[in-house]
């Protein structure tokens, strides 16, 4: 089978991995992919959706796969739906559930999905309004839209509060995602990604993943796409999982069918944990990243059966390695503020463990970097301890100038 993978970050490269890895005869194609997917099939510069409608027509591309949120957000899978194409991967409806957070967050008020409270405002004066009244500190504010992961502001007191709406609704730094903004209660605790895939009818999850959002070790500094995970997550209990299921995937389940958001693909829960329990502070709807490279090599199941499987809409029945990931990213130094590419990497070859091609050009056989998250090297181990001392075993073995990674992943837990 011909298989299309969209989308250019180590998550793809993982797909594509477990993809030729259960099914060898499978042919890949990545679009654009990178210097790690060019090793297990072929890159494509296929600059629009209409553009990758026509190659996966005239190429014969059996399925589609998406990785990333913005070609879900404009609509990829219902052009390729109409064109007969396979696909996997939300409608428009349903990816605004991740391009919208207003949107998603009425969706959770009217299934009482348990999430923090929230007001979304259109207009600066009456989201001022909002702050001025507000008494405790900090407050979450959120660009409605998407903003490459940095929509999110906590802010500590009224002062940052407002002056962080000023520049998101007057200023417009995140353009048009922040023409509405949401904002929420802080809740503290810690986070869990679970990831899980959606027939159309039923939501069966993944086993849970712990991502480290920030670029510094003892999670400090500024937000970054992820710098590592581990699976499953240590600190989420059965009883959290009961929690989860009743009160956010089951009536997630039943908002989708209701609202008829039928459609094939993932759905990814953003949890916050706290002391009264478990809280969804959002869906993402697609597979993470880096979550994707921690789980994928741990699932036992055939990924493409899975996704055809889903597509048909049938049960599915997931099965998992009794085995712990511990994912750890090598970035650019800089990251992510600026930083400089196009050095080379070193001792990729002599890496004994799942490892994944982020921002990473590969020219006559040579690998160089060429993005802020650069590569991802993937320790599995017995536990979570065994699973780390692999990882950081193998990423001692490579090298390239300014590289930094954090030495904490699974650690901070
Ligand atoms: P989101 O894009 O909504 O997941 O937000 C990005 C990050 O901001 C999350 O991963 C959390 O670390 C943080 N965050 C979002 N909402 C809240 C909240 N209500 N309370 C505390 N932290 C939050
Ligand atoms: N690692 C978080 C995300 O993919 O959004």
């Amino acid at each position: 089978m011909r298989v299309l993978i969209i989308g250019s970050g180590g998550r793809e490269h993982a797909i594509g991995w477990k993809i030729k890895k259960d099914n060898p005869d499978a042919e890949l194609f990545f679009s654009p992919g990178n210097g790690g997917t060019k090793d297990l099939g072929e890159n494509e510069e296929l600059v629009s959706i209409e553009e990758a409608k026509n190659f996966a027509k005239s190429q014969g591309i059996g399925l589609t796969i998406v990785g990333p949120e913005a070609e879900l957000v404009e609509g990829i899978v219902d052009v390729f739906k109409n064109a007969g194409l396979k696909i996997f991967g939300p409608n428009q409806k349903s990816a605004k559930l991740e391009g919208s957070k207003a949107f998603s967050k009425e969706f959770m008020t009217k299934y009482g999905i348990k999430t923090a409270e929230s007001k979304t405002f259109r207009h600066f004066i009456d989201a001022q309004k909002h702050i001025e009244s507000l008494e405790e500190f900090p407050v979450v504010i959120k660009a409605s839209g998407l903003a490459a992961g940095k929509g999110v502001v906590i802010a500590e007191d009224k002062f940052m509060a407002e002056s962080t709406i000023r520049k998101i609704m007057v200023d417009g730094v995140f353009g048009d995602a922040g023409k509405e903004v949401v904002i929420e209660t802080f809740l503290k605790g810690f986070e869990c990604s679970i990831l899980s895939i959606f027939n159309g009818s039923t939501i069966t999850p993944f086993i849970t993943a712990k991502d480290h959002k920030k670029i510094n070790e003892e999670d400090k500094g500024l937000n970054t796409g992820g710098m590592g995970v581990v699976a499953p997550n240590p600190s989420f209990t059965e009883a959290h999982m009961q929690d989860f299921t009743k009160n956010i995937l089951i009536p997630t389940q039943k908002g989708l069918i209701e609202e008829k958001m039928k459609f094939a693909g993932v759905i990814f829960f953003g949890l916050m944990v706290t002391e009264n329990g478990v809280y969804l502070l959002e869906y993402n709807m697609r597979f993470g990243d880096p979550e994707a490279e921690a789980l994928l090599p741990l699932l036992k199941n055939n990924l493409l059966e899975v996704i055809k499987d889903s597509i048909a809409g049938k049960e599915l029945k997931l099965e998992w390695e009794d085995q712990h990931s511990c994912c750890v990213v090598m970035a650019s130094g800089g990251y992510p503020g600026n930083y400089e590419k196009g050095f080379q990497i070193r001792g990729l070859e002599n890496v004994e463990a799942p490892l994944f091609l982020a921002g990473v050009k590969q020219t006559n056989g040579k690998y160089y970097t060429d993005g802020g998250r650069v590569l991802n090297v993937v320790g599995l181990g017995k536990d979570l301890e065994e699973a780390r001392n692999i990882a950081y075993k193998n990423i001692q073995k490579i090298n390239f100038d300014f590289e930094y990674y954090r030495e904490d992943i699974g650690k901070s837990i």
